[in-house]
């Protein structure tokens, strides 16, 4: 079967953890890279044996055997250039925050939905071996009722007002780098929340250095969430359920390893879960295989997901005094 032909637009970081997982997937390869810079393209597709370097986005969106286009630039940029790929019929796996807000975000779905192809935000912690065990424990009521959500991200990067992380113009802050972890697994065990009371301390950029997150439920069930980039924090999580707990330890969002305990808090359990590559194989076959399958969205991460998770951040922000 022929494999399915991936672009990447934007080579930081992050595009070359995701490119030494992807180059290791069976069913597609690493056709087409793109870079502002000719240099960097040329050099970033020799390391991964692309068969186009590009230094324009636009020409990479232009290439007829492009298939589907990662995009990993800084989330500024995620709506222009997933909708640019959108209307060149192109399917987009679009770095999380998918969008700045619930607005581009629902204009970026309907897009999708417009042109059939396929859209998802890149939430790899979805597709953890962590998490599809973590689900199947809450199913079979292994804690009894889940009544709250404890999760923790933090880490101290160097300040830098020009860097992704606290320049406001690239989307800094820590709530949607890291932030958007906590929220997700909130939103997921517990749904959309009914109340949120947010905090934040803001860097002098005016982006959220730290950002503490409190969720009510209609059903009761509570979220005590933060993400700082003013210390490391464990960056653990744990559910409380009416018999026990469940315990993703560091770094929750790429957990390896869960622990149970029981409601007197013996640890009863440990389950190793190992992800393999860098942790992006799963998001990536999840996507190969919509994709073969001609759907438009992810059961396990659709569209609806998304827009939740815009709307609540969209909430946190507001309670935070932040707009981009
Ligand atoms: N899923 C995960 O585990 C994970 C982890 C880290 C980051 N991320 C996400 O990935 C995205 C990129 O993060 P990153 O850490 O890779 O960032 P990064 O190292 O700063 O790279 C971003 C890249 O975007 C391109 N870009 C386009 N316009 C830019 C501009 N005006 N300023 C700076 N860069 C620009 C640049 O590529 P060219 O120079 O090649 O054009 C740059 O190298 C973010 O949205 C972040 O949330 C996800």
């Amino acid at each position: 079967m022929k494999k399915l032909n991936w672009g990447i637009i934007g080579l930081g970081k992050m595009a070359q953890v995701f490119a030494e997982d992807l180059v290791g997937v069976e069913a597609c390869q690493l056709y087409a890279v793109a870079s502002r810079s000719q240099e960097k393209a040329n050099q970033f597709a020799y390391q991964f044996q692309a068969k186009k370097a590009y230094a324009s986005y636009t020409k990479l969106i232009e290439d007829k055997e492009v298939n589907i286009i990662y995009i990993a630039t800084p989330h500024a940029f995620h709506f222009e250039w997933a909708m640019k790929c959108l209307q060149a019929k192109k399917h987009v796996l679009c770095e999380k925050p998918m969008c700045l807000n619930l607005n581009q975000t629902q204009t970026l779905i309907n897009e999708a939905k417009a042109q059939n192809c396929f859209l998802m935000e890149g939430i790899w912690t979805r597709f953890m071996p962590s998490t599809k065990k973590l689900l199947e424990l809450l199913q079979k009521s292994k804690i009894g009722r889940l009544i709250s959500v404890e999760a923790d991200f933090g880490f101290k990067p160097k300040y830098d007002e020009n860097s992704r992380l606290f320049n406001k113009a690239l989307g800094g802050g820590s709530l949607l780098d890291i932030g958007i972890y906590p929220v997700f697994l909130s939103l997921l065990c517990l749904g959309k929340p009914n109340d949120i009371i947010a905090l934040a301390r803001k860097a002098p950029t005016q982006v959220d250095a730290s950002c503490h997150m409190l969720f009510n439920y209609a059903t009761g069930g509570k979220a005590n969430l933060k993400s700082t980039f003013e210390n490391t924090t464990p960056s653990e999580a744990e559910l409380f359920g009416t018999k026990g707990s469940i315990k993703l330890h560091s770094r929750f969002h790429q957990c390896e390893l869960m622990e149970i305990y029981d409601e007197n808090r013996n640890s009863t359990e440990k389950i190793e879960l190992p992800y393999q590559g860098n942790g992006y194989i799963h998001e990536i076959e999840e996507v190969n295989s919509c994709i073969k399958k001609g759907k438009i969205e992810s059961d396990l991460l659709p569209l609806k997901f998304s827009l939740d998770l815009a709307e609540t951040l969209d909430f946190i922000k507001k309670e935070i005094k932040l707009t981009y």
